[in-house]
């Protein structure tokens, strides 16, 4: 089987080490990569976004299956692209890929098939928005409707706030286009959990639910990242919460993507808040989460190639997806001065001195002049296994000092017990 993945990021990283592990005998791809997928997978340079280059390069090396790990080729339609020239490819095409590329269309499938989520109104006017802001309740949430790499929500405090995050987004269009429908929601509290399955449009398998960290300082302070660190599975989560989640959000998700006309296939990624109400539905993405990867499939027992096989087949049914009963942890390691500015082209070492049951995904790395360096904001993820989340951390927290490179700034408080 010769598979090829889509993106560069430890997320990425971590779903071709676990195909890896497949026993099926098998060739590896990544587009582009960094420089730990190199080391089970050949790199090539391409942009997961050229369709026509991906395309090109999986008839180039008969590629048995594409692997989309971010959002945004699903959005462009590359699984419809790769499947009209013939190429098996993992991933909602485009027009299920809307669950997570129009937060209005997200919002108008709950509403119709009743699955609980936050009261919104979605507007494309401004001042029809304005007016709407001005009688509602603050704290609020102002939401662009397209893909805004991760920016587009704003949680505001004050009336004022809502007015200047409306304004940025529909006047200014800091996000683009996205920002052409906004939604304001009411702001819900509770504990946030994603909760991440595999589909193939009919069978629902969920993974173990995750908890990411998205901001850059200890103590849930400073900046939103595109994720610290995560760890599975959170304390509160048990096979009957799963089970109650699966039956009352994911499936009916899943059916309702099919009454659409958009059946759904690949990974149903949906973040929940659990409130005094129940759990309600924050937002749906088209794939993997990142960093909530790294720490769930370490923990997958089953070979993930047969999964993804059984997935493009519409039968999931028929193959078995069995998981760990221990826990894992995951910390990233970044670039000092990131999600601001910060410098890349430091050498990384220390890569081959971990511990027993640790393991590196690299995401801004890449190789040059024979060695390992910086390439990016967010560097590392060191993950760990372990009997329970504490085992695992303290696993994580012990490696963590063996790896240098300059700069390196990660939050030692990922996981511990404080801010679970
Ligand atoms: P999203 O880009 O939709 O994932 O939203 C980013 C983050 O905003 C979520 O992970 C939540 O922490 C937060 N968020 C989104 N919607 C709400 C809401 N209605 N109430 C409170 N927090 C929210
Ligand atoms: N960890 C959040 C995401 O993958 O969107």
């Amino acid at each position: 089987m010769k598979v090829l993945v889509l993106g560069g990021g430890a997320r990425e990283h971590t779903i071709l080490w676990k195909l890896s592990l497949s026993d099926r005998s098998h060739r590896l791809f990544a587009a582009p990569g960094n420089a730990g997928t190199r080391e089970i997978a050949e790199n090539l340079d391409i942009a997961p976004t050229d369709l026509e280059s991906v395309a090109k390069a999986a008839r180039e090396f008969a590629v048995d299956l594409v692997v989309v790990g971010p959002e945004a080729p699903l959005a462009a339609g590359i699984v419809d692209y790769l499947e009209q020239s013939g190429i098996p490819a993992f991933g909602p095409n485009r027009e299920a890929a809307r669950i997570e590329s129009s937060k209005v269309f997200a919002k108008s499938l709950m509403h119709k098939y009743g699955i609980p989520c936050a009261r919104d109104a979605v507007f494309s006017s401004y001042d029809e928005a304005r007016d709407y802001i001005m009688e509602q309740p603050a704290p609020l949430v102002i939401k662009a409707d397209g893909l805004a790499a991760g920016k587009g929500v704003v949680i505001v405090q004050t009336r004022e706030e809502a007015l200047k995050a409306l304004s940025e987004i529909m006047c200014d269009r800091v996000f683009g286009d996205a920002g052409s429908s906004v939604l304001v929601e009411e702001c819900l509290s509770g504990r946030e959990t994603s909760l991440i399955a595999f589909t193939d449009g009919k069978t629902v398998a969920p993974l173990p639910a995750a908890r990411d960290y998205k901001r850059v300082y200890e103590g849930n302070l400073g900046p939103n990242t595109g994720g610290m660190g995560a760890y599975s599975p959170p304390d509160f989560f048990d096979s009957e919460l799963s089970r109650e989640l699966t039956r009352t959000i994911l499936e009916p998700t899943v059916r309702a993507m099919a009454s659409e006309g958009r059946p759904y296939r690949g990974m149903l990624y949906a973040g929940l808040m659990l409130t005094d109400e129940g759990p309600k539905v924050l937002e749906y993405n088209a794939r993997f989460g990142d960093p909530e990867t790294q720490v769930q499939l370490p923990l997958l027992k089953s070979d993930l190639l047969d999964i993804m096989l059984a997935i493009t087949r519409g039968e999931l049914g028929s193959v078995e997806v069995s998981w760990d009963d221990g826990a894992c942890v995951g910390v990233v390691l970044a670039s000092g001065g990131y999600p601001g500015r910060f410098r890349t082209g430091y050498p990384i070492s220390g890569l081959d001195k971990t511990g027993r049951d640790v393991a590196v995904f690299h995401a801004g790395t890449r190789y040059a002049d024979g060695r390992v360096e910086t390439a990016g904001g967010r560097v590392l993820t060191v993950v760990a296994t372990g009997g329970d989340v504490a085992e695992a951390r303290g696993k994580v927290m012990s490696s963590i000092p063996s790896i240098h490179f300059e700069g390196c700034y990660y939050r030692k408080d990922i996981a511990a017990e404080e801010v679970r």
